[in-house]
């Protein structure tokens, strides 16, 4: 079979078929120096269907869902840790919690946070770690993160919850102590946090979205996914964020993202110098709907980008992630609960 005349170069043209069948069906965008990586997936897959040319393989790709799926467990990035960013946690601990938590009617004690581009998990773990350690459970509130993506491959990571000596590095031992119990094959979560997170597939660039989503976010998660995207896909992302959130809501994009030319709809604020985007409250005057002014004022463009530049002290890993915009995703609309 097809072995050695497909560990040929992969043309620019066919290149550029599959980046484009790629891109439109994940966002994700390969740049050109990304070429030899792809060659490689696609060598894979190919090989394993016993295909002998790439063109075969295209064609079979762009009618068969399952085979999509099976390309973008090797082309995308799943880089990610738990309590990437921790400055991010704590201030969902020691501000957003407190704040949507009091804003919220009596008779609404839940608090739903979606992870979207979650990977293998660590991410809405990590959220429900710092639910429980702010133990809103005991004071009567219902949690829920959900944890979203389009590697299956990373979904069943996360389903499992078990992780091995490397996801466990940085981890500090009281939150192993509190979080994780010993297995043979590692370290699982905790059943208290485990019973808080689900996962489902969905791909952030199918629209329109399952109605399950869209709507009664008080929290998004969405770090380092777009990096990959295009400026169009990202806007169209951050705009449905916008309409799946409740008033007041947060968006948490990656430290060293930005929405500047992406949203002008959200509400920076600033939280020990990490930058959060708020959905801004209405009130309602003579019946019309009117933003709210809160106690924290936004900060202005200027101010904003000067903090930014502050911050944008990038760990190599993630430094590297954001030129390694190699990979790729598409897929159904979702989410298929796992
Ligand atoms: C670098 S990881 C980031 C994980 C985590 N959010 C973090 O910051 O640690 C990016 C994730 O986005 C996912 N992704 C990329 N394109 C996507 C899309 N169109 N829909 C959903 N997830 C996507 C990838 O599969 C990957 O797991």
């Amino acid at each position: 079979m097809g072995r050695d005349s497909l560990a040929k170069d992969l043309t620019l043209e066919e290149f550029a078929r599959f980046r484009d069948f790629i891109h439109q069906q994940s966002g994700i965008f390969l740049e050109e120096s990304k070429l030899d990586s792809l060659r490689i997936s696609l060598v894979t897959r190919a090989t394993r269907l016993d295909f002998s040319t790439f063109d075969a393989y295209y064609a079979l790709l762009v009618r068969d869902h399952k085979e999509f799926n099976e390309l973008m467990n090797l082309v995308t990035i799943n880089e990610t840790s738990f309590f990437r960013f921790p400055q991010q946690f704590d201030a969902l601990k020691n501000r957003v919690l407190p704040e949507i938590m009091s804003a919220k009617p009596e008779n609404n004690k839940n608090f739903r946070v979606w992870s979207a581009g979650c990977s293998t998990g660590e991410e809405p773990y990590s959220v429900a770690m710092t639910l429980l350690d702010a133990g809103i459970d005991g004071l009567g509130w219902k949690s829920q993160v959900l944890g979203t993506d389009v590697s299956t491959r990373a979904l069943a990571v996360g389903q499992k919850g078990v992780y091995g000596k490397r996801a466990m590095i940085n981890v500090p031992k009281e939150t192993v102590a509190r979080h994780f119990e010993t297995v043979p094959d590692g370290h699982r979560v905790s059943e208290r946090a485990r019973k808080l997170v689900d996962f489902g597939y969905h791909n952030l660039i199918k629209e329109p979205y399952p109605l399950s989503l869209m709507g009664n976010w008080d929290v998004i998660f969405c770090r380092n996914v777009t990096i990959y995207f295009r400026l169009d896909s990202t806007r169209r992302v951050v705009s449905n964020y916008y309409n799946s959130l409740n008033e007041g809501g947060y968006l948490f994009i990656g430290h060293s993202e930005t929405l500047t030319s992406i949203s002008d709809q959200f509400e920076p604020v600033e939280v020990g110098g990490v930058f959060l985007y708020r959905k801004t409250r209405t009130r309602k005057v003579f019946g019309v709907s009117v933003p709210r002014v809160d106690s924290v004022s936004p900060l202005t463009e200027a101010s904003r980008f000067k903090k930014a530049e502050r911050l944008e002290k990038s760990t190599a890993v993630e430094a590297a992630e954001a030129t390694a915009a190699s990979k790729g995703a598409a897929g159904a609309t979702g989410p298929e609960m796992l």
